[in-house]
């Protein structure tokens, strides 16, 4: 069993996509254990994606990302890190494939609706990052 953190961005919240995204995970029998609606400061921002912060797009990744709320989930289930990523589509929604929540909704490689943790390593330091453990109904 594994658990992956899954976060509507800000576009996607700001275009009514909430029920959406929400809408294929339960279709596809994700199970989400724990949910919050928040908005990052710049700073909470720069600290989720502290990976990234040698990459060009860092400033305006981050800007982004803290400029309006977002929606993060804990996600649960057998294969669920790679499940989130088949249901996302590429990271460039010009490379997603049909039918992917990024192909279908996503403007730019930037502005491209969720997010979703790309290994059980990464899965566990995202979602600690947002949720503790009395948050998390396993
Ligand atoms: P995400 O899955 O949240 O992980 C890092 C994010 O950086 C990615 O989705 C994109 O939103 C963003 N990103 C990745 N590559 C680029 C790029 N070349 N230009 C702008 N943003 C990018």
């Amino acid at each position: 069993m594994e658990r992956t953190l899954s976060i509507i961005k800000p576009d996607g919240v700001s275009h009514g996509l909430i029920g959406e995204v929400i809408r294929r995970f339960e279709k596809s029998n994700i199970k989400i254990v724990g949910m919050k609606l928040l908005k990052m400061t710049k700073t909470e921002a720069e600290g989720f994606y502290m990976v990234h912060k040698e990459r060009p797009f860092f400033d305006s990744l981050t800007d982004f990302m803290s400029s309006g709320p977002v929606v993060v989930m804990v996600l649960e289930g057998e294969y669920v890190i790679d499940k989130n990523r088949r249901l996302m589509g590429a990271t460039n929604p010009e490379e997603a494939d049909e039918g992917t929540i990024r192909k279908d909704f996503a403007t730019e490689i930037e502005k491209n609706v969720v997010h979703g943790s790309d290994s059980p390593e990464t899965a566990s330091v995202e979602i600690a990052y947002f949720f503790n453990r009395f948050e998390i109904v396993g």
